[in-house]
C-alpha cells in the first residue's frame, strides 16, 4: 500500500491506472469496521482501491469538534494495509485548500435538510471536498456509508447535477453487537453516555416493529421514536424525521422506501442513525 501526499502525485497515478476500475473510499480517518466494510466492498468491485484520509475543515462550523476530531493516521494505515487498500491519499490542508481559495460546491435545497438544517454549511463543506477529491482521484465508483444517509443523498444529487462520471454505492450501516451504529465520534462517549447512546438504535427498532405490525401513521411512528429517546435522560433530541431518501423531504405516506433518520446529542456528542422502511 502506498501513501500519497500531493494531488499532483495522486493524479499521475490515477492517469497511469485509468484503464482499471478505480474504487474510492473518502474518509476523515479514525477508521472503524464501518469504513473497512466500504474498503472490502470496493475491493470486491474494483481493480484498485484508493482511500482518502483528510479531516475536512470546511464541513465543521466554528463551535464543532474539528480540532479534537480523532486523528489516528498510523493505526488507520495499518488497518487499510490489512484490508488490502492499494493507495492512501492523505493530503495536507494547504493542498486541498490553497491559500485564498473561495470556490465552493453547494447542492441547493437538499443541503439545508436534516443534518444540513442542524449544521448550516456542513454539506457545502462535504460537497466541496468530495468534488475536489473526485477531480483528483478520478474514481469509477465511490463508496459511502449509509449511516450518513443525508450525505449520500446530497452527493448523489451533486454527481447528477455536475455530470461526474462516478457511480455512488451506499453500503449498509455497521453496528456494534448491542446495536450502536459505528462512528468515529463514539470514542468521545463516557461509559454512561455509551449506554445512553443505545437509545438511538432502540428508537429506530421500535419504529421498525410498529411498521412491521402494520402501522403506517407517520405521526404515530415519529412520536413512538421520540418517546423511546425521551426515556433516557442522557439523550437530547436534535431531529426525528421520516423522509424521502432521495429528496430528504418529509413524506405524508409510506408507499415508497422511507428514510427514518434520527440525530441526538449524548452529552456533547452529536450522533446520527437511520433505517429505511
Ligand atoms: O463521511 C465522511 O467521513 C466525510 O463527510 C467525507 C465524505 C470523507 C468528506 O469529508
Amino acid at each position: 500500500m502506498q501513501i500519497i501526499r500531493t494531488a499532483h502525485e495522486m493524479r499521475a497515478i490515477t492517469r497511469q491506472i485509468a484503464a482499471q476500475t478505480i474504487g474510492f473510499v473518502p474518509t476523515m480517518g479514525a477508521l472503524h469496521e464501518g469504513h473497512l466494510s466500504l474498503v472490502r466492498t470496493a475491493k470486491e468491485k474494483c481493480d484498485t482501491v484508493i482511500v482518502s484520509i483528510f479531516v475536512n475543515p470546511t464541513q465543521f462550523s466554528p463551535n464543532e469538534d474539528f480540532t479534537r476530531y480523532p486523528r489516528t493516521f498510523d493505526q488507520d494505515c495499518e488497518l487499510l494495509k490489512r484490508a488490502n487498500a492499494d493507495f492512501v491519499f492523505a493530503p495536507a490542508t494547504e493542498e486541498m485548500y490553497p491559500s485564498g481559495a473561495t470556490t465552493y460546491v453547494t447542492v441547493e435545497g437538499l443541503s439545508d435538510r436534516l443534518d444540513g438544517k442542524s449544521r448550516p454549511g456542513h454539506f457545502r463543506g462535504v460537497t466541496t471536498i468530495v468534488s475536489k477529491l473526485f477531480h483528483i482521484v478520478q474514481p469509477n465508483i465511490a463508496f459511502f456509508g449509509q449511516k450518513d444517509a443525508a450525505q449520500v443523498a446530497v452527493i448523489r444529487k451533486m454527481v447528477r447535477d455536475l455530470n461526474f462520471p462516478v457511480e455512488i454505492v451506499a453500503c449498509p450501516i455497521v453496528r456494534e453487537k448491542d446495536g450502536l451504529a459505528m462512528s468515529s465520534r463514539n470514542v468521545y462517549l463516557t461509559p454512561d453516555e455509551r449506554k445512553s447512546a443505545l437509545a438511538l438504535s432502540r428508537s429506530l427498532q421500535k419504529i421498525e416493529t410498529l411498521f412491521k405490525n402494520g402501522n403506517r401513521n407517520i405521526e404515530e411512528l415519529i412520536s413512538a421514536g421520540k418517546q423511546t429517546l425521551a426515556e433516557d435522560s442522557g439523550v437530547k433530541l436534535d431531529y426525528f424525521s421520516i423522509v424521502n431518501p432521495d429528496t430528504l423531504e418529509d413524506i405524508q405516506n409510506i408507499d415508497h422506501p422511507a428514510l427514518v433518520a434520527v440525530a441526538a446529542y449524548v452529552g456533547k456528542t452529536r450522533l446520527i442513525d437511520n433505517i429505511v422502511l
